[in-house]
């Protein structure tokens, strides 16, 4: 079975937990596309819901499928997201933003009852930190940020290359127009510790660490599909 039914695999299975009426915050990334495409389809036949997209991507394939969609201001509370994630752990924190949405997924998985995660077993790690995380910054002040980043990793025990995130000859940018700086920083032992210093430096929009927001893991593997439950 390859990496891309693996995915479907994990997507079909969330979407048993789609009901008639849902308001849905919707992934981005690859994994989560594949939901967009099951959703509409069970849509095609019938199917009630109203989506908040997390990014400008997962809007595109929505409308191009025929997935009704509402911005998070028309639709504030949610009933369910269903995303993808870079990493996952036992706990079910997880590391976010390969794709760069991190800030809007962030922001409607917080206003959602519930969060479903879809990944396959490769997303899934004993310790996160192997994939570089994800930090959202803003333009001004960016290698004054950078600065704050490396003495807060330094102060936590964390070393490692913080690279800013490229896209073709310039920089990627953001949804919200931010730039991003991805930290190979290794083994997060505390997260929370890392998460929340993050969050106090000015410069920082969001990160990829998170935290108390998934409700339950949906991983695909080889033969079948398993939750992670905390
Ligand atoms: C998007 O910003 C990310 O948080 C994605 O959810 C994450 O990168 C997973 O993407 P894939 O499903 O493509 O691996």
């Amino acid at each position: 079975m390859d990496a891309r039914q693996m995915k479907i695999i994990a997507a079909a299975e969330a979407l048993k937990h789609v009901e008639n009426g849902m308001r849905l915050g919707i992934g981005t990334g690859s994994t989560a596309e594949e939901f967009v495409r099951l959703l509409a389809e069970k849509v095609a036949e019938g199917l009630e819901v109203r989506g908040v997209p997390t990014s400008e991507r997962t809007a595109r394939l929505c409308v191009e499928l025929g997935v009704p969609l509402n911005s998070l201001d028309e639709l504030p509370e949610l009933d369910l997201t269903i995303d993808g994630a870079d990493e996952v752990d036992g706990s079910l924190r997880l590391i976010k933003g390969g794709g760069g949405a991190l800030l809007r997924e962030k922001i409607v998985a917080a206003a959602s009852r519930k969060m479903i995660v879809i990944a396959d077993e490769s997303k899934v790690v004993e310790t996160l930190g192997a994939f570089p995380l994800p930090i959202e910054v803003n333009a001004f002040g960016l290698s004054a940020t950078r600065i704050a980043i490396e003495k807060l990793a330094a102060s936590l025990g964390l070393a490692g290359a913080i690279e800013q995130r490229k896209s073709g000859e310039g920089y990627f940018k953001t949804d919200g127009g931010h730039y991003i700086l991805d930290a190979s920083f290794g083994r997060i032992s505390d997260a929370e510790a890392l998460a929340t210093s993050l969050n106090a430096i000015p410069g920082v929009v969001e990160h990829g660490l998170f935290i108390n927001l998934a409700s339950l893991a949906i991983i695909a593997g080889p033969a079948e599909a398993r939750i992670l439950a905390p």
